[in-house]
């Protein structure tokens, strides 16, 4: 099947294309306004860009009412959010936390999740979150959208803290994903949880050309 976003003449019964580019990332973002209240709320528009300095972007829709969401407004009046890592073990707390609530609320607390202070910033960190990255704004990019609610704010950050549980760790000093399960968003209502691993070592000129005389 071929079909063009613009007519959205997919045919299918449910839109497929939030299915078409997984598993996604979770980015659980949490922010504080001017008045030190906390927000905390999942985008799986997210990803890591670079490494020195590592940037991260996530991407915004609006609310129902046009506007914007709590998190790009927080971020732009304090310059900081953090990312935290969703796992299998929050999955239900991730999801509560992407609820509407009143603008103020703590929506960390409202998830039943307990806040860790940050080093650098002064948005908290989820407690449980086995990482976390303390962000600072870099730059927001506005995509317009077919209609004015469909725009998007891709709002970038640099890393300039990591924290990593150290019970996340194997023996060896490697980020243990297989025991922490970060869970990923796929299409429709379906997620991910990272379970099982592969690994390859970099294919070497050699393997490729043994693979074109085959
Ligand atoms: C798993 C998951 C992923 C989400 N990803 C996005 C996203 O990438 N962009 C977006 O605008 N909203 C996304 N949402 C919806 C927001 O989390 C939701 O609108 C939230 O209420 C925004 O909160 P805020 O107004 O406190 O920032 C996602 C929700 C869930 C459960």
């Amino acid at each position: 099947m071929y079909y063009e976003p613009r007519n959205n003449d997919h045919g299918l019964p449910f839109n497929p294309l939030k299915a078409c580019v997984v598993p996604r990332p979770i980015g659980w973002i949490s922010t504080v306004d001017a008045d030190g209240a906390v927000n905390l709320a999942p985008f799986s528009f997210f990803n890591m860009l670079s490494y020195n300095p590592p940037y991260v972007l996530f991407s915004s829709g609006m609310h129902q009412d046009s506007a914007h969401k709590d998190t790009v407004q927080n971020i732009e009046q304090t310059g900081e959010f953090v990312y935290n890592m969703a796992t299998w073990d929050q999955r239900q707390a991730m999801n509560l936390s992407a609820l509407i609530v009143e603008r103020g609320v703590d929506e960390l607390a409202a998830a039943g999740l307990e806040p860790l202070p940050s080093s650098l910033v002064r948005p908290p960190r989820v407690k449980g979150a086995p990482v976390h990255f303390e962000c600072r704004h870099y730059q927001t990019l506005d995509l317009p959208g077919r209609t004015p609610r469909a725009a998007h704010k891709v709002v970038i950050g640099e890393v300039v803290g990591v924290h990593i549980d150290d019970g996340a760790l194997t023996a060896d000093g490697l980020l243990d994903v297989a025991r922490i399960r970060p869970i990923g968003r796929l299409g429709y209502m379906d997620y991910v949880s990272v379970e099982e691993l592969f690994s390859m070592e970099k294919a070497t000129p050699e393997e490729q050309i043994g693979q074109a005389a085959e």
